[in-house]
């Protein structure tokens, strides 16, 4: 990647932008930015290199994109154990996916700076009364109130603390120990314990670990193969809060390239993905790998136009696009996309996010996702990429390590009345660790039919 033609880190503040917070101060936003542009870079531009040069190996079919996490972090929910839970739930699918698909699993988390939301109004009423919508904790408050709402740029610097706690502890995990896979059996602790899928899990551990023990027997340990003493996990979030993302991004000292250091990969939403967007003028200047996301209304000549934007090299590994059509529009909806992309030629690499097309809101009140139809999209999906000869590369989800009760269905069947139990995201609902990992098993089967499919095509 060379510095892209005509930009600049702020060139983003002269185009339309939607969703950003109205602040009502415009020198505090200001002295905000320019304190946070001197601390240091959550991540580095050689990590950044290395996801783009992972997700290369997805886009040729050799890899899979694991990427999940909160829908939105919260300063409330900032607790080393739900770092680890999510973190372990995460290890625990990738376990399940590379044994079935024998493909290395790239592990990207919604985490450590998943701080900013798009909403679908600027304000929320309720009962007559009209505030800003809660938009991420590194903007304003969830409460409603007056107060609570009212943008505050003093949040950056606390997401920004947050952000750099979070991927501190990441990383200990990742190389410390926790993550060796000798430890396969001890990630399936506590309440999963009891879940249906746990006793799966166990199967495959055991069969992980007698592989484990041969290989020991022939000399290939943690201790002379530093691959099994850890694992690579890299950061992403939605690219939303420009300002925030611009003060974070630096030049590369090695390259001179511009890389955006609050994560290793950013995406863009739905909602920004528009021709002549600032969220788009912006990531396409910055070094990292991108993400895009697919809705409904994009249609394949603009998709090609976006993608000419953003990787105008065609470099495999530096643009995902992650698709989001709801369980009954993605067969429909999806080939066009992919055969477009086909025939120009561009390297892509494929995701499924089988979440935000499946919001509804239960009789109850609360917004769920019924697991069987983030389950269907999951195989529309896998189909759609099977029937094009195309690599279904990888899955992006809403995910947390705790027993909370926001998608209904799965094995243990949670209820529209059950919801309001243990109902806890700030934002979307999430699955939550038992459910993860059942869909990590579904993944699991359509992986191994895929790669059984690309061998019956290949001989
Ligand atoms: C999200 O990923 O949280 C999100 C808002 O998704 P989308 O932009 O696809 O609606
Ligand atoms: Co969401």
């Amino acid at each position: 990647m060379t510095t892209a033609h005509n930009w600049t880190p702020a060139g983003w503040r002269s185009h339309t932008a939607r969703q950003l917070p109205s602040y009502p101060d415009l020198s505090a936003i200001a002295a905000a930015e320019a304190e946070l542009q001197s601390y240091p870079p959550l991540v580095f531009a050689g990590e950044a290199r290395d996801l783009t040069a992972a997700l290369a190996e997805v886009a040729e079919g050799k890899a899979f994109l694991l990427q999940g996490g909160d829908c939105a972090e919260s300063f409330a929910e900032f607790h080393p154990n739900n770092i680890r839970d999510t973190f372990r739930v995460i290890l625990q699918m990738a376990v399940v996916l590379t044994f079935a698909s024998k493909l290395p699993v790239v592990k990207v988390g919604r985490m450590a700076g998943q701080f900013a939301k798009p909403r679908s109004g600027d304000f929320e009423v309720i009962d007559g009364v009209s505030l800003p919508s809660y938009r991420g904790d590194n903007v304003n408050g969830i409460e409603f109130t007056a107060e609570a709402r009212q943008p505050d740029p003093q949040r950056m610097m606390r997401g920004y603390m947050q952000s750099a706690a979070t991927l501190n502890l990441l990383r200990a995990f990742s190389t410390g120990g926790y993550a060796n896979l000798h430890q396969v059996h001890k990630w399936n602790l506590d309440f999963t314990g009891r879940s249906l899928w746990s006793s799966q899990y166990q199967e495959v551990a055991d069969r992980i670990g007698e592989a484990l023990d041969f290989m020991a027997a022939c000399g290939i340990s943690p201790e002379t193969v530093p691959q099994l003493k850890g694992t690579s996990f890299f950061t992403s979030h939605e690219a939303l809060l420009l300002g925030y993302e611009q003060a974070m991004t630096r030049q590369d000292s090695l390259t001179g390239d511009w890389f955006d250091t609050s994560a290793h990969m950013l995406w863009i939403g739905d909602r920004t993905r528009f021709e002549g967007s600032a969220h788009l003028e912006f990531l396409r200047g910055v070094g990292n790998p991108i993400g895009l996301k697919c809705g409904p209304s994009l249609d394949p000549d603009e998709l090609l136009r976006l993608i000419d934007i953003l990787n105008p090299g065609n470099t495999p590994g530096r643009l995902t696009l992650i698709s989001r059509f709801g369980h009954d529009k993605v067969e429909a909806a999806l080939p066009r996309l992919i055969r477009a992309v086909r025939r120009e030629g561009r390297h892509v690499v494929w995701s499924c996010d089988p979440m935000h097309g499946n919001t509804i809101k239960g009789a109850s009140g609360y917004k769920t996702r019924p697991f069987d139809r983030i389950l269907s999209e999951v195989r529309g999906f896998f189909a759609v990429h099977r029937a094009e000869g195309s690599h279904p590369g990888g899955i992006h989800i809403e995910m947390t390590g705790q027993n909370v009760t926001e998608c209904t269905g799965g094995a243990i069947a949670i209820t529209d009345e059950g919801l309001a139990d243990r109902y806890h995201t700030h934002c979307d609902p999430r699955l939550n660790a038992s459910q993860s990992l059942e869909l990590a098993f579904l993944l699991a089967e359509a992986l191994k039919d895929a790669r059984i499919g690309t061998a019956a095509v290949a001989a």
